[in-house]
């Protein structure tokens, strides 16, 4: 019951969205269950006439008038009970009685054209009202999960992707596809199967006991006498139920997890061999979740068993107890009608609650999710960000990847690099004056891409502040300040649509001829027309069908249409060979025009053009200056350098070269 209440609190606020078809479902399924009764009566009616020597009319429960009754025996509270329903019912059964000597033919007596119609159509007519009415009931209310499904895994994917990367960090794509895809269908199960006979099966149940009480109470009680016993087994199964559905879960999650990983480094997996041991261990999730399902399923399965155990004990007392009180045929098959239907809602009843049990270990995780906030989002009176104009200052930037730790470590004074899970940086302090080239340099691990990230606000800084023209970028609003900021980077990130639509990423109103000349900037645009179908090449997942160069190309448009001010690279020629890596690093030079760049590399050389160097070692900045200088000073910077073989001889010496050149082609240059 209780998680039964919960999804249903859960999928409220979705379901009252459509209200409408929502309540007429509701509706359909009460008289849908009212309609039962229906079935057993006429069934009474229909054989209590083929014996004409028994009692003809309906009801054939025993019709006392209050004062006769008194008269014989003071009244019980059940004698009471009855009397009080029969006041609104009398009236009703005889106008059925009235009827049915017109239309349904009676043994013994002439039959009439119209009793013959009566008698062949009131069942199929009854049944067909009731199929009709279960019939709707079930659209509407499938219509309605629908429905909410789709709001539902809407909401999920918005919810996943307004988290921060920290909440990314710790989980995983196949996670992510299950919540999208497997839980929120749960919901679905839920409200499509689930919802409906919750409301049409207790309600034939209660029909169905009333109309069983009204023949005869006390066969009603004793044959419904097992019912207590078919409630606790329920319970205890579905509680079983539910902790196998959350083991299932986890068992689909591994499973999503293997399939994206082996075809995300499809590359891999063939070049070394590893496609037996990813089978083997695809085939290990699968068989953990195919156990957890069949788990599953013995107990459903078991439920039945018991229940129709119980109900023919109920038919098999019923059986005595007629014979011994000396009962109408027509009371016997009427009751044991009515038993009958009155089991099988009961059954349904206890299949939904193991499917309820089932759906809330989904539900769980869509609650556990929902609860979740990002961690990086704009503050209450964030401010537009119209345009960049001056400058991007660190100001004592200090940041860890468990803020908790990184804040106590900073609180404490302590300095902690060489372990950056705890602190990554400390106290860095540079400006990035606006149309500047700032390059960042570091060995591997030094922390120069997370400080990327802090730009972008892909995570917030936990001391110090990021300052865009003088004001806290967490005073921005977020969209804004991303808006200002393109991205090039060496890990490249492709849809795998067409390329046209791949650079349109950078800015979703572009035109086709936008789209066209930012690919030419990018030289992108003569391998571009080279593909089979130009622009509307699919290029394959991460830009499979590219090779390293056309794919950053590729990138590169896509942050030449964004036309941002503020253009972000990190290593985006490191992967690349010295030849492509010339014709990018041109391409990165136009897209660098006018703009404020900020550039991490690894490889010394891309950052001569820089106006200023900023040195990382182990989160603190070690030194600052231009290219020259910090190759002069001799220090981290030149040292790292001449492991490149850059040394300060070996640009000098490029330096004269290339001013011979420029003599020629500049006579400034000469009488300077
Ligand atoms: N998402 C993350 N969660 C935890 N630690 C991270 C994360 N990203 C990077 N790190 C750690 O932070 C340090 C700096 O990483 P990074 O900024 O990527 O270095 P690089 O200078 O090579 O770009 C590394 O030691 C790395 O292990
Ligand atoms: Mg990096």
């Amino acid at each position: 019951m209780h998680d039964i209440l919960k999804v249903l609190k859960f999928g409220m606020p979705y379901l009252s969205r459509y209200w409408f078809r929502f309540s007429l479902g509701v509706f359909l399924g009460i008289l849908f269950g009212l309609s039962n009764a229906t079935i057993i009566s006429a069934t009474t009616l229909i054989f209590n006439r083929l014996n004409a020597s028994e009692q003809v009319h309906y009801p054939i429960a025993p019709r006392m008038s209050k004062l006769g009754a008194r008269a014989l025996k003071p009244p019980t509270t059940t004698d009471e009970l009855t009397w009080s329903v029969q006041q609104y019912t009398d009236p009703a059964m005889d106008a059925i009685n009235a009827w049915s000597e017109v239309w349904l033919p009676i043994a013994g007596r002439p039959i009439t054209w119209l009793q013959i119609i009566g008698g062949i159509m009131l069942l199929p007519a009854i049944t067909l009202l009731r199929g009709g009415l279960g019939y709707a009931s079930s659209y509407f209310m499938a219509w309605t999960s629908r429905m909410v499904m789709i709001d539902l895994k809407n909401d999920v994917f918005h919810k996943l992707n307004s988290l921060s990367f920290d909440y990314h960090d710790k989980s995983t794509t196949g996670d992510h596809i299950l919540r999208v895809n497997g839980d929120t269908g749960a919901l679905y199960g839920c409200l499509s199967l689930g919802l409906s006979d919750l409301i049409k099966e207790p309600i034939t149940l209660l029909t169905v006991f009333c109309t069983l009480w009204y023949i005869d109470w006390k066969l009603t009680i004793i044959s419904t006498i097992f019912l207590p016993a078919c409630v606790l087994p329920t319970i205890l199964m579905g509680r079983k139920v539910r902790r196998i559905a959350k083991e299932g879960i986890r068992g689909g999650v591994m499973q999503a997890d293997v399939l994206v990983q082996n075809f995300a480094n499809f590359r891999i997996v063939k070049a070394f061999g590893l496609e037996a041991r990813q089978e083997k261990l695809l085939d290990e999730t699968v068989r953990f979740e195919s156990r957890q399902g069949l788990r599953a399923i013995r107990q459903k399965e078991m439920l039945n068993p018991i229940i129709e155990t119980f109900s023919s004990m109920g038919v098999g007392i019923v059986l005595v107890y007629v014979i011994w009180s000396g009962q109408t045929t027509g009371n016997l098959i009427g009751f044991l009608t009515g038993l009958g239907i009155f089991y099988g809602p009961l059954k349904k009843l206890a299949a939904i609650h193991m499917v309820f049990q089932q759906c809330s270990a989904g539900i769980d995780r869509l609650m556990e999710i929902s609860r979740l906030k990002p961690t990086v989002v704009d503050a209450p009176d964030a401010k537009p960000l119209r345009e960049f104009r001056d400058k991007i200052e660190f100001r004592d930037v200090s940041f860890g990847y468990s803020p908790e730790t990184a804040a106590q470590m900073l609180e404490a004074g302590g300095a902690l690099h060489g372990d950056p899970t705890i602190m990554v940086h400390k106290n860095l302090n540079f400006t990035i004056p606006k149309g500047s080239k700032v390059g960042i340099a570091g060995e591997t691990g030094a922390g120069k891409t997370t400080l990327l990230n802090q730009l972008f606000r892909f995570y917030d800084v936990i001391g110090g502040s990021i300052e865009l023209d003088g004001v806290d970028i967490r005073k921005y609003k977020l969209a804004d300040l991303r808006s200002k900021m393109a991205i090039v980077t060496q890990d490249i990130q492709l849809f795998d649509t067409s390329i046209a639509s791949n650079i349109a990423a950078g800015r979703p109103d572009c035109t086709h001829e936008e789209i066209v000349e930012a690919a030419k900037k990018a030289s992108a645009h003569e391998f571009i027309m080279a593909q089979p179908n130009g622009y509307d090449t699919m290029i394959g997942e991460r830009g499979s069908r590219l090779s390293g160069g056309q794919k950053q190309r590729v990138s590169i448009a896509r942050a030449f249409i964004r036309d941002a001010p503020i253009l972000v690279l990190d290593e985006a020629t490191a992967s690349l060979d010295s030849a492509t890596e010339a014709e990018v690093q041109a391409a990165i030079d136009k897209l660098s025009e006018n703009r404020t760049v900020v550039m991490v590399a690894h490889r010394l050389s891309t950052l001569r053009r820089c106006d200023k160097i900023i040195v990382i070692e182990r989160g603190v900045i070690v030194e600052e200056g231009s290219f020259d200088e910090l190759l002069s000073k001799g220090g981290f910077f030149a040292a790292s350098a001449a492991k490149q073989g850059i040394t300060a001889a070996s640009v000098a010496m490029e330096k004269a070269e290339s001013n011979g050149n420029g003599t020629v082609l500049e006579p400034q240059g000469a009488t300077a």
